[in-house]
């Protein structure tokens, strides 16, 4: 990536893009942004409006300014003099096929191409590209303005150089950057995420607990400690001081049996009313927009409060 003045052009600017296109902002990029929708322009600006006070308080770059951004809806205009290119278009195959040979029929051919795909393959992104060496995953999680992890990986074509690449300039602007080294469905936090919702599922499809029981189960349990130190490291801290050795020795057996009695996810959509009937229930007593308004302010207290510890990865 050039030193200094590096230009963004963010393709597709829904819930992703739009965050996208504000965390570059916040980082005193110039950002081009395209999208073919109808009225995405004056969206993106009021979405960028909203959001400009939440990056403002998490820390602005020098030059930082909403004026860096310029819209169109044309692609080969957005990309043409692009450094770097977040691909945030739909998550369909043949849609990210067309929006890369458009992308690669403008775009300089040293340019980045990171796709935000949840689940498809780079590798088959990237299948049929002029320059498929730079074209990686780059996957953010929503709010990606506010959320630091970006999941970098390649496809059998992504050069080592472009990753690292990406990866570095992620990481300078302030993302926490991590590495798949072997592609796999889902990359690996929605893996995670995953393992625990089908189980989730499982226990309320039981009648083990309700749905407002199981969130509890995480919000004040174990989700209090994770959003500090990951899963390894707190089973590290459960050991005591034989740490996760002796965890693993003294409880490991035990775990093997619970991990036996796990539920499969459904394989039809039955559960999906009584799931979201548990969440109304769990609702009833709140605002859920609010929710998420303060839930984003929490996020925002915590990102600042783990800034200033040093021994906090
Ligand atoms: N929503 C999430 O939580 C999430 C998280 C991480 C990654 N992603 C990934 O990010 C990408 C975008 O997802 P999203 O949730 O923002 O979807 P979205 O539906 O909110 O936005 C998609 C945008 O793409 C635009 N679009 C349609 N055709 C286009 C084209 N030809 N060129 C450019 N833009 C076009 C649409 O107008 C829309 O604004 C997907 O690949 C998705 O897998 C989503």
């Amino acid at each position: 990536m050039p030193k200094g003045a590096v230009n963004i052009a963010i393709i597709g600017t829904g819930v992703i893009g739009a965050g996208w296109a504000t965390h570059f902002l916040a980082h005193g990029f110039a950002v081009t942004a395209m999208d073919p929708g109808a009225g995405a322009e004056s969206r993106l600006r009021d979405w960028i409006d909203n959001c400009w006070p939440v990056v403002e308080r998490l820390g602005l770059a020098n030059g930082a300014s909403r004026d860096k951004l310029t819209f169109t809806t044309d692609v080969r205009a957005a990309v043409r003099n692009a450094d770097f290119i977040q691909e945030s278009g739909p998550e369909r195959l043949d849609v990210k096929h067309s929006l890369i040979a458009s992308i690669e029929s403008a775009a300089r051919a040293d340019a980045i191409i990171a796709s935000s795909s949840s689940g498809l393959a780079i590798s088959e992104i990237q299948a049929g590209a002029k320059h498929p060496e730079r074209i990686v995953l780059g996957h953010p999680f929503n709010p990606s303005h506010i959320i630091p992890l970006v999941e970098v990986g390649g496809g059998r074509l992504t050069s080592p150089e472009n990753l690292a690449r990406t990866m570095a300039f992620y990481s300078s602007t302030g993302k926490k950057v991590i590495r798949i080294n072997k592609e796999v469905k889902g990359h690996i936090a929605n893996r995670l995420q995953v393992a625990l919702w089908q189980e989730a599922i499982s226990l309320v499809q039981r009648g083990v607990a309700s749905v407002e029981d199981v969130d509890a189960a995480i919000s004040y349990g174990p989700g209090l400690r994770w959003a500090l130190l990951g899963p390894f490291l707190n089973l590290h801290a459960s050991g005591g001081a034989g740490g996760i050795r002796h965890v693993l020795q003294h409880l490991g057996a035990a775990q093997r049996e619970w991990a036996r009695d796990l539920g499969t996810y459904p394989e039809t959509d039955d559960y999906i009313e009584s799931i979201a009937k548990g969440v109304d229930t769990e609702l009833q007593s709140y605002d859920f927009p609010e929710m998420l308004h303060q839930r984003d302010q929490l996020l925002i207290q915590l990102l600042e409060a783990k800034r200033n510890l040093s021994q906090i990865p």
